[in-house]
C-alpha cells in the first residue's frame, strides 16, 4: 500500500505546490483545506476534503477514514500587519487550531509531522545569516504563533511521542510551471507577486517600504526561496522522519540576500516593463535583513536547490502570471 500523507492547507499556494510533488513522488495524498483562502482548482490530484481545522470532528473523520502516516501542516494565516492588528485571529486559527490537529494525530496515532514554520520566529536578527541557534524573539502575532507551536511539539513528543520537524521559510516565491499552482493571495500583500502585477499593467507603481534602512541601498533585505525548493525539503524532512531521523527544525533559504530595488530591477529585465515605483514609510515589524543559514538542512537532508538564482524565480513566477493574465 502507498504512503499517504495528510496535507492540512493543500489548497494554499505553497500546499498545493507540496500536493503536486508528493504525488509525483508517488504518494497517495488527503488534502484538508476549509478553502478561507485556498482554491479547490488548485489541488490537482489525491483526496480533497473541504473541513475546518476549528472542528474536532472534520479531523477525526479523516483520521478514522483514511490509514494516515504523515501530516504536513500549510494552514495558517501569514500577514504580519493583520496579526499585529488582530492578534486573537492568530492564536485562533494558528496555535488553537493547530492544537486540534496535534491531538487527534495523538488519538490515531499518527506520529509524523511537517510544520510550516516561519523566519518570523526570530525576530530582528542579532547576526546574519540566521542560523537554527539563533534567539527566538518573535516581534509579532505571527511569529509568536510559529514559535509557540514549535515549543508545543517539543513537548508533545516528550509526552506522546509525535515526532516532527519544523521548517522555517525564509521569503517564498516563485512558481510551478502549471499555473493553478500559482501564488494568489487576496488581498496580495508579498513583494514579488505585486511587483509583476506592476509589470503586467494592473497595478500603476510598486511602494517601496522605506529606503532609510541600513542597508546598502536602503531598502530592506530579504533570502527569496523558490517554491518548489522549498516543497523538496518537506519532501526531505518527511523521508527523514519516516527513516527514523529525530525531530528538528530548519531554516529554508539561499544564504543569499537581495533587496526591494534588487528585486525591481530583476524584475524590470525580465518583464522588460519599467516598472514605477513610489516611496512609502516603513512597513511596521519589518525587519531590515533576513538571511537565512540553510547548511544544517544542506548537511542533513541533503537539501540542495535548484533555483537558488534570483532572476530564474521571477522569471517563473512571470511566465505563469502572463499566461494568466494576459
Ligand atoms: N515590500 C515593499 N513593498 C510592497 C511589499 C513588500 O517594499 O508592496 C517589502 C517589504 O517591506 C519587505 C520585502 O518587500 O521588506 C518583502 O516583503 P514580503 O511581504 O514579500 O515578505 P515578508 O518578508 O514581509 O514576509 C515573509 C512571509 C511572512 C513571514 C516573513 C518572515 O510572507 O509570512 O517573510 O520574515 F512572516
Amino acid at each position: 500500500m502507498r504512503t499517504t500523507i495528510l496535507v492540512v492547507g493543500g489548497a494554499g499556494y505553497i500546499g498545493a505546490n507540496m500536493v503536486n510533488k508528493l504525488l509525483n513522488a508517488g504518494y497517495s495524498v488527503i488534502t484538508f483545506d476549509n478553502l478561507s483562502h485556498g482554491y479547490r482548482d488548485a489541488v490537482i490530484g489525491g483526496e480533497f476534503i473541504r473541513g475546518d481545522l476549528h472542528h474536532p470532528t472534520d479531523l477525526a473523520q479523516v483520521f478514522k477514514q483514511y490509514q494516515i502516516d504523515g501530516v504536513m501542516h500549510f494552514a495558517s494565516f501569514i500577514e504580519v500587519g493583520e496579526s499585529l492588528i488582530n492578534p486573537g485571529k492568530y492564536y485562533q486559527n494558528n496555535v488553537a487550531a493547530t492544537l486540534n490537529l496535534l491531538d487527534a494525530m495523538v488519538a490515531h496515532q499518527v506520529s509524523n509531522l511537517i510544520f510550516s514554520s516561519s523566519a518570523a520566529i526570530f525576530g530582528e536578527p542579532h547576526y546574519l545569516p540566521i542560523d537554527e541557534q539563533h534567539p527566538k524573539q518573535p516581534i509579532n502575532p505571527y511569529g509568536l504563533s510559529k514559535w509557540m507551536i514549535e515549543q508545543i511539539l517539543a513537548d508533545y513528543e516528550r509526552a506522546y511521542q509525535l515526532k516532527s520537524i519544523c521548517l522555517r521559510y525564509f521569503n517564498a516565491a516563485g512558481a510551478a510551471p502549471d499555473p493553478r499552482l500559482r501564488e494568489r493571495h487576496h488581498p496580495e500583500t508579498h513583494l514579488i507577486p505585486l511587483v509583476l502585477q506592476v509589470a503586467a499593467g494592473q497595478r500603476p507603481h510598486i511602494t517601496i517600504f522605506g529606503e532609510d534602512y541600513p542597508t546598502f541601498d536602503g531598502s530592506c533585505i530579504r533570502d527569496y526561496i523558490h517554491v518548489d525548493d522549498l516543497c523538496q525539503a518537506h519532501l526531505l524532512a518527511l523521508q527523514h522522519l519516516f527513516q527514523g531521523g529525530p525531530s528538528a527544525a530548519y531554516n529554508l533559504g539561499n544564504g543569499q540576500g537581495f533587496s526591494v530595488k534588487q528585486v525591481i530591477d530583476t524584475a524590470r529585465q525580465i518583464t522588460r516593463h519599467p516598472i514605477p515605483t513610489v516611496l512609502g514609510n516603513r512597513r511596521i515589524g519589518d525587519p531590515a535583513s533576513l538571511i537565512a543559514d540553510a547548511r544544517l538542512a544542506i548537511t542533513q537532508l541533503h537539501w540542495q536547490p535548484r533555483y537558488p538564482e534570483l532572476a530564474t524565480l521571477i522569471d517563473h513566477a512571470w511566465q505563469v502570471h502572463t499566461h494568466n493574465t494576459l
